[in-house]
């Protein structure tokens, strides 16, 4: 009587979770597992919260989040992103980009249908394809090749029963870019078989080394078929305001605000000022953050290539890195419980991200730069002991 639905027992728990709690308690722990913006949301952002409260904005929004807001994202996404969406029927505010992955999920999917994801994979996009109780079919992003999109590989999953591709632009746990040419395969796999491709966005922002970021949904012939996502977590450090947005073509749209208004009401008020401030100001606090993490990343990287037997893709957008760890131990699972307590570093087992991702730990530079340096210091002290 008091157990869970059927569905809750097809989904398993978050392995970054899981070893955050086998480091709660733990003293003197370097955490490089999480995926969260050490920075304070910047300054201009809190304040227009502020006087949204003080103002009594306090109340319940327009279901699909203020107009005011939907328009300045859809300046924002014809600007950058090359998209033309209508603020009215094709932008939605969610309550963080999360949500917009499950009720496209329980939107778009039926029993049984299958949706490819690309491996690895940010591990919320397999289990909303469980919950919905369709079946999620992974292709395998090959290392060696540095993560290219191989046309032959997505086509040898196809089937009559494939609906959707998944996937996340740069890539969370990778950090890889993908170019345009991967994404016009992508593009052309999903016209050809006439499917519909979630594609994750939130990363955009944070790209290195001339890396330029590039839309599906600006594809020629892809506006119609593509669930773009993004939010404010990552670029503006506004992780807790739980604050996001979908854009999709009417139709789809129109699935999504269904499943939407039944599990939110509204995004929260707010966060939605603040979410606005954010867009309508300047960009600096942005740069400032992406220089910072740049400098983290370069120092990581310096950290990894002075430790032998250890190889990795060079990241170049998101904040991680996706090293290799299979010379040391038998299993990314056994490592990452190995460092947590042998150097009291906290990785998270690149299993949790997919077949692609075993032998795999991925460790974030998030965090403040002596926390990086400190970590990086330990793991080739803690892996060197042992050669
Ligand atoms: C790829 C990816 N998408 C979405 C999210 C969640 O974003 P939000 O805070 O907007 O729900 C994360 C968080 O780590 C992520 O890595």
């Amino acid at each position: 009587m008091l157990d869970g639905s059927s569905r809750t027992y097809l989904i398993k728990s978050s392995a970054i979770r899981r070893m955050l709690e086998l480091s709660t308690g733990m003293e003197n722990v370097v955490h490089l597992e999480q995926g969260e913006p050490d920075f304070t949301t910047p300054s201009h952002i809190l304040d227009a919260a502020v006087e949204a409260m003080k103002k009594g904005f306090t109340h319940y929004t327009e279901v699909n989040g203020t107009l005011e807001l939907r328009q300045v994202m859809a300046e924002k996404l014809e600007k950058e992103n090359g998209i033309d969406a209508d603020p009215r029927t094709e932008i939605t505010v969610t309550c963080g980009s999360q949500e917009a992955m499950f009720i496209a999920a329980l939107g778009f999917l039926n029993q049984g249908d299958e949706a490819l994801i690309l491996d690895p994979y940010y591990p919320a996009y397999f289990e909303d394809i469980l919950l919905a109780e369709a079946v999620p079919i992974t292709v395998s992003l090959d290392e060696e090749e540095n993560y290219r999109v191989n046309m032959e590989a997505l086509d040898g999953k196809i089937t009559k029963k494939t609906k959707m591709i998944w996937m996340c632009n740069p890539s969370n746990p990778t950090g890889h870019v993908f170019s345009k040419e991967d994404l016009e395969i992508i593009a052309e796999v999903a016209k050809r078989h006439n499917l519909i491709v979630f594609m994750d966005e939130i990363y955009e922002k944070l790209v290195y080394d001339n890396s330029t970021h590039v839309s599906i949904g600006s594809l020629p012939g892809m506006e119609s078929r593509t669930i773009t996502v993004n939010g404010f977590s990552k670029a503006y450090a506004m992780t807790g305001w739980r604050i996001g947005y979908v854009v999709a073509e009417k139709k789809l749209s129109a699935t999504l605000r269904k499943l939407h208004y039944y599990a939110t009401l509204c995004p929260n008020a707010i966060s939605q000022k603040a979410a606005l401030a954010a867009l309508t100001s300047p960009q600096n606090c942005v740069q400032e953050m992406v220089k910072e993490y740049d400098r983290r990343r370069k120092l990581m990287i310096n950290g990894l290539d002075r430790i032998e037997s250890l190889s990795y893709t060079m990241p170049k957008g998101a904040f991680y890195v996706f090293p290799n760890f299979s010379s040391f131990e038998e299993s990314d699972e056994a490592m990452a419980l190995y460092l947590l307590k042998k150097a009291g570093v906290v990785t998270v087992p690149g299993s949790g991200f997919g077949k692609a991702g075993e032998g795999h730990l991925r460790i974030s530079y998030s965090v403040s730069y002596e926390q990086v340096k400190e970590g990086m210091k330990r793991l080739k002290e803690c892996l060197e002991s042992r050669m």
